[in-house]
Order: C-alpha cells, then structure tokens, then sequence
C-alpha cells in the first residue's frame, strides 16, 4: 500500500477540521452513524436589537440579531442542534412547529408544557431528528407573544438521493407574511390580559418582515421578487403573523399548490391561496415565457369573521421580471393588482381548503387511521372570566376575554408539564381530567347560552401509547363565530372531513375521507363549523393543542395531550437533556 497515513487518522484529523468550523459555518454537516442523514448544528443568540419601520424605531427579541430570523436548513432524515443562548432580558423558548419529535419531546419548546422558559444569560440545546417530513415547517419563539419578532423558515429538503414528486423548480423562494405592531407585543398583550379587553392590533403586514408600498414611510421596505421569464420558481409560504389568517395572490399569475406543512398534496391551480398562523404552503409560479412590459403586485389582507377589532390592512410585494437594463421600453411599466376575496367569504375559504388531498400513492401513502379506538368532541370558543373585585374590566359586559377548549380555558403551570409528568410529580401542576366532551351540551351554532363563563384549569388528557384517534373540534357562536386554527404538536393529523353548523355524529361520519385527507399540523376550525381529524398517538410525550391566533392561545385556547409510553424500549421517551432549563 502507498498510502503513509492510516485511514483511522485521515478520518480524525477531517473530522476535528470540519468540527471546529461548525460554530462559524452553522451549516457545515458533520456525517454520523445514529441516524440516516447528517448532523446540522445552529447556533442562536437571542439578543435585543433595534429594528425600524413605518419609520418607528422599537428594540425587540431577535435570533442573532435577525428579523426575520435566520433560515434553519437541512434534509430529511438529518439530525438539529440548535444552541440557543438568552442573552435577552426577557425568558424564551423556541419551538420547531410541525416538526414531529418522534421521542425527543424534551425538545418540542412550548413554555411550560415541554420545558421551563430559558431565562437571560441561561442556554438550551435543542436536539432532534426529522424522520419522515420534507418540506416547509417555521421555528418561532413559544413564550408569550415573542414570536410577534422571533421566527423564521424551517426548511426541509428531501433526502440526497430523492426528488420532488414535480419537475425540479428553477429556484426555491421563502417568503413569509408577518405581521408588524409599533409597539412592544409584550406589553400589548400584558394590557389586553389585565383590562379584559381584545388586544391593540398591528399596524401592518409585512411580506419577509418588510410592510412595503401600502403603508406610510415604507416604500423603501417593499420586498420585491425578482424572475426570469419562462421558469418554474417554488414560492415557501409560511404564515408567521400572530393573529391574522391571510389570503394571498400575484397578480396575473396562477399558482398549483404542492405542499401544505411538510407534506406533499395533491398539485391543484388557484390564483388565491388562504393561509392561517402556523401554516405553511409550498406553491409553483410559472413566469411569463416573455418577459412582460410591467410588475405585479403581490397582496395579502386578512380573513376575518370574528366581533373583534383587527388589522384590516393590505400589504404588498412586487414580482419583477428581469429585463435587459438597457431597454427603455420597459421603463414605465404598468402595475397590476390581483383581486382578493371579501374579508369573511368563508365559502371560499371552505371551498379552498376542500382542495387539499395526499398524495397518497405508493412512495407517499396516505396512513389514515381506518379504525378508531377513542373518539373525542371538544368546543373550541371564545368566552369571558368574572371582573376580579374592585377593578373594571373592559371585556364583554365588563368582564374578561377568555377563550377555552371544551369550556376549559387552560391555565398554564409553573413548572413544565412533561417534567411533572415524567417524574410522576403531577401534583399541584396538572390533572389528568380534561373532559372527552362538552359538560354541558348546547347548541353550538345556534344562539349562543346566556352564561358564557369559562371554567380554569390545568387539565391534560391522557392516553395509551398508539391509541387510534378521532377528534371533532366544533366552533361555537359564543361571542362570535370564528375560525381557529388548531395545532398539535409531536402529530400530523389527517383531516377527514369538515362542515358548517353542528357535527352531526349519525350521518357526518359516512362523509369522512379515509383514502387521500390531507395531513397538516394545524387545521382551521371552520368559522360556525367543524371539522374531524384522525391521528394515531404513537409519540409519547405531553403535546401542546391550541389555536394559533396568538391572541386566542394566550386567553386560554389551549389544553395538553399525554400519551403515555409503550411496552418496548423504543416505544418510550427518553429522559430529559441534562442542560433542560428550569423554573
Ligand atoms: Cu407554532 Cu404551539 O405553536
């Protein structure tokens, strides 16, 4: 052999070469054994960091000094590190949504339900596997109303060796619609929760953190997209705004819908999309094979049913084609807008959502669960809480805003659910007794009760490892018929089916999708109406359920699944990173 240096030694000295780079270079990859793809570390310094627009200068919560955050990157089947270290005054948790942590609970971040908040000058590292997704999921701040500025794409490409189940796009684009408020959310929230009162809204939406043309002093913050003409771009949609479902177009362009939270569907053609808090939506735009003489704005304004106040705003972008910059026929272009649905047009927003199916075919199978062992129906809705003695509260009646799943509005403990739970110190933190029913049955889309009062508590429900489940989340009109998106955490679930006015249990159920439903982390409840779900509870761990609008999880929309472990070793979660932040 001519070779003078051992193998062993080649391996070692390219394996501390490459290590020793992955702090500064958080995207180098580090091959291991544990698990099919590599290693992908992250660092994340949460810090404050003043940030203008609608020329207003606020200091907020930034990952390394970003808004919006950095891009987390890697394929299916990789492994995540990502170190975050609170150099903020304010406590942080960061959650990696719709990533399903198959035994890595510990990693999950909800604020309380998973972990204790990170407080200032503490670090956490977030370790896990993404096993079986590909696509666009977000990482956002899951304490309070942090993530109003901490957020950002959480992107998964399929594995080395694999390929979309469509024609390779041009070039890969993220853009995120975000919501913008002068002032500090904290405070913002911190008011609403001690009047009673809805929360003050945002001032703007923002595409990529940038508001644009519509508003006051803005113009210069305009995200513009600029194209080629004849490609095939992949638009990366996430909604991260607090509290706004948004709908979506380009002008003259029409797009075909192939993902939806890390999932392929089904390609479908629309030229509006609807997108709730949470979710996320791969979509195709095919440019122009001619470049065009003009520009296209690209607008997003909210859907909005609720009694509330909200940002009824209109943000812009602009898609550009890329033109020979000597030609002066392209100068004075003309600009075209798209037309967006009214503000409530539930129907479309129904009709829209009706359109997504799996793929379900042979490589991408549509597991739905055709059996059930337990089904549950939960009241997702809003409601109020008694004035506290000598105060005046600006709520309903003078009252308190609420909001509560099966009239619970989930209090949240002091210390984190899953750590009282693993340790069997439930005691004083939660109870294992929330209601596989409403209480007290009404109904629901019919005149709303005169007594809207929620009851409060820290209530969990618990159940085996790989128990098939059916679940019916049903609005309600109790101040206001609203949609919600939910969203589960650890799970996918498939959604089978979905209606307006009261499930009916005889004859809905004969409607359910059991071959192509399509698999989301966060499905919207729709507004007056219901929808089912399905999804095998095969992660054990404590899992976080609630609305999505901020506003709503922060009033109490909110309640925690158990599931417990199984018999085998690999059916359990295993204990708690020795570097778990605590209360
Ligand atoms: Cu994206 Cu519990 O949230």
């Amino acid at each position: 052999m001519a070779t003078s240096i051992p193998l062993s030694q080649t391996i070692l000295v390219a394996f501390l070469i490459v290590t020793s780079c992955i702090w500064v270079f958080p995207q180098v990859a580090v091959a291991t054994s544990k698990h099919t793809g590599v290693t992908r570390h992250y660092k994340f310094n949460i810090r404050l960091k003043n940030v203008t627009r609608l020329c207003h200068t606020k200091s907020m919560v930034t990952v390394n000094g970003k808004f919006p955050g950095p891009r987390v990157v890697a394929r299916e089947g990789d492994r995540i590190i990502v170190k975050v270290v609170n150099h903020a005054p304010n406590n942080i948790s960061i959650h990696w949504h719709g990533i399903r942590q198959l035994q890595s609970g510990w990693a999950d971040g909800p604020a309380y339900i998973t972990q204790c908040p990170i407080q200032t000058g503490q670090s956490y590292v977030y370790n896990f596997t993404v096993v079986g997704q590909r696509g666009t999921l977000l990482w956002h701040a899951h304490f309070q109303w942090l993530r109003a500025t901490v957020y950002g794409p959480l992107i998964i490409l399929p594995r080395h060796n694999a390929s979309y189940p469509f024609a390779k796009p041009y070039k890969e684009v993220t853009i995120m619609l975000g919501e913008w408020f002068n002032a500090d959310p904290e405070a913002i929230i911190n008011q609403s929760l001690q009047t009673g009162n809805g929360p003050n809204v945002s001032e703007a939406y923002t595409f990529n953190g940038l508001p644009g043309p519509t508003y006051n002093c803005s113009a210069k913050d305009t995200y513009k997209l600029k194209v080629k003409p004849g490609k095939a771009y992949m638009l990366r949609l996430i909604n991260t705004a607090l509290n706004d479902e948004l709908f979506f177009s380009i002008a003259n362009h029409t797009l075909t819908v192939v993902e939806a939270d890390a999932t392929y569907v089904k390609p479908f053609e629309t030229n509006i999309l609807v997108i709730a808090p949470g979710q996320t939506t791969n979509v195709l735009l095919k440019t122009n094979p001619n470049p065009p003489n003009a520009s296209f704005f690209m607008l997003a304004r909210p859907y909005f049913t609720g009694m509330g106040t909200f940002d009824n705003s209109t943000v812009a972008a602009i898609l550009e084609y890329e033109t020979p910059s000597q030609d002066n026929s392209f100068r004075n272009r003309t600009l075209f807008k798209p037309s967006l649905p009214a503000i409530n047009d539930t129907n479309f927003v129904a009709n829209f959502s009706s359109k997504f199916r799996s793929l379900a075919n042979a490589q991408f199978p549509a597991n739905v669960p055709q059996t059930v062992d337990k089904r549950f129906f939960f009241t997702v809705s809003l409601g109020a809480n008694p004035c506290p003695k000598n105060q005046t509260c600006q709520g309903p009646n003078g009252t308190k805003f609420a909001a509560a799943v099966n009239n619970v509005s989930f209090a949240l403990p002091s210390t984190a659910l899953l750590q009282s739970y693993f340790f069997a110190k439930s005691k004083g933190v939660y109870t294992a007794d929330f209601p596989q029913f409403p209480l007290h049955p009404f109904n629901y889309t019919g005149t709303p009760p005169n007594n809207t009062f929620v009851s409060n508590g820290t209530k969990a429900l618990v159940i085996p490892f790989n128990t098939s489940v059916e679940l019916v989340l049903q609005d309600t009109s109790i101040l206001g018929a609203e949609s919600h998106p939910l969203h589960l955490h650890g799970y996918n679930v498939y959604v089978v089916g979905q209606g307006f006015g009261n499930f009916d249990p005889k004859n809905d159920p004969a409607k359910f999708n059991l071959i192509d439903p399509v698999e989301r982390n966060t499905v919207g409840v729709p507004s007056g109406g219901w929808v089912a779900i399905r999804f095998l509870a095969d992660n054990p761990g404590v899992w976080f359920m609630h609305c999505h609008f901020d506003v709503h999880l922060s009033w109490g929309l909110r309640m925690a699944w158990i599931v417990l472990d199984g018999e085998l070793p690999n059916q359990k979660l295993p204990p708690p990173p020795s570097d778990l932040p605590k209360c």
